[in-house]
């Protein structure tokens, strides 16, 4: 992970849809409770985007606050990466449409699509831009429209997805600054593709009636076999930041999981005894939003006077793909 310089997280923001479907709401729409959903997952509401509201609105709104809390403007920004999988369209990428609304002119814009993984992959491509010294400034957004992808009928999804947005600057930190992104690891097995898939509209199953019919354009899960592998993979990737640094967990002050279900998180804490006092939990008020879940986790950590400057962070997250990852940093 050499280069001749580091990064830091000089701004983040976030932004999540005024709309709100609580558990009490979607008792009406399928069979479920919210006892049942606030005992296996911890979520209690998650957002939902307006109907004129794109995926690359709600980036904007966060990159805005982003932009300001870094102090920068927008023709400071050299790049720009959107981890999402429900982009405005199929092509071109979401960041180009985030680009213009944003005033940017001329900079390479691109997506990534890692799911729940998408925001850490952003920073650790964006990381390493800014360590080979290429770029100074890079504008990361994790942002997602999942409620367009629920089915409303399957109750075993769709009570766990919503919408939302973070988005983080990363600038080229000064000669001997300690707040930095210290490590990046990113992984994926691809032989369990297959548990959470959106299958159609694709090549593989281009849009169709049949596809439609067949519900192939809602996503779908295998969630005991995810549930699983998530806690498996989380802990494994926090394992593997903490040994690369030569830290102990107890060097940690706070871990920020991707937000998919409140017992996926403490199983994952428990797995090398990390009190849950030091892992931010926010999936109560979000659902999963996949590529959001981290840096709106991270923002509303910090609004709310938990995460502060200095003190050292270990993200991880897991997602369709199967990817996962962590990045290990002082703040
Ligand atoms: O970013 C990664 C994305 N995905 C995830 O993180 C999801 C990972 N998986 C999970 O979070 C959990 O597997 C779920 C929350 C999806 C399900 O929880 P579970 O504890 O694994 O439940 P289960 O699938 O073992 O189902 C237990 C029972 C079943 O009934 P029977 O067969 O025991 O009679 C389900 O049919 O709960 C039933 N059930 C529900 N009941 C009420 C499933 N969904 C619901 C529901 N409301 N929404």
């Amino acid at each position: 992970m050499a280069g001749l310089y580091r990064s830091r997280v000089a701004g983040i923001g976030s932004y999540l849809p005024e709309k709100v479907l609580t558990n009490f709401d979607l008792e009406k729409m399928v069979e479920t409770n919210d006892q049942w959903i606030v005992e296996r997952t911890g979520i209690e509401r998650r957002h939902v985007a307006n109907s004129d509201q794109a995926t690359s609105d709600l980036c904007v709104i966060a990159a805005q606050k982003a932009l300001q809390d870094a102090q920068l403007k927008i023709e400071d920004v050299d790049m720009i990466i959107v981890g999402t999988v429900t982009g405005d369209h199929q092509m071109p990428s979401t960041a180009c449409f985030v680009q213009t609304k944003l005033g940017a002119k001329n900079i390479m814009s691109f997506d990534i699509n890692a799911a729940c993984s998408g925001f850490l992959y952003g920073v650790t491509i964006a990381d390493q831009f800014i360590r080979s010294g290429m770029y100074k400034n890079i504008l990361v957004i994790g942002a997602e429209v999942l409620t367009r992808y629920m089915n409303y009928k399957d109750r075993e999804t769709c009570i766990l997805f919503g919408d939302g947005a973070g988005a983080w600057i990363l600038s080229r930190a000064q000669e001997g600054d300690k707040n930095i992104i210290e490590s990046s690891h990113s992984h994926a097995d691809g032989s369990l593709a297959d548990l959470l898939i959106l299958p159609g509209g694709g090549s593989k199953y281009p849009q169709s009636q049949e596809v439609i019919d067949k519900g192939m354009n809602f996503m779908s899960m295998k969630g005991r076999e995810i549930f699983k592998n998530a806690v498996r993979t989380m802990a494994l990737c926090c394992r593997e930041a903490l040994e690369y640094n030569h830290i102990s967990p107890d060097q940690v002050d706070w871990i920020v999981p991707h937000q998919a279900n409140k017992r996926i998180i403490e199983a994952v804490a428990d797995q090398f005894k990390f009190p849950m006092e030091r892992v931010i939990v926010y999936v109560n008020e979000t659902g999963n939003t996949s590529a959001a879940s981290i840096p709106l986790a991270f923002d509303w950590a910090v609004k709310n006077g938990k995460i502060k400057r200095g003190q050292t962070i270990l993200l991880t997250a897991f997602g369709a793909g199967l990817t996962s990852g962590s990045i290990l940093l002082r703040y």
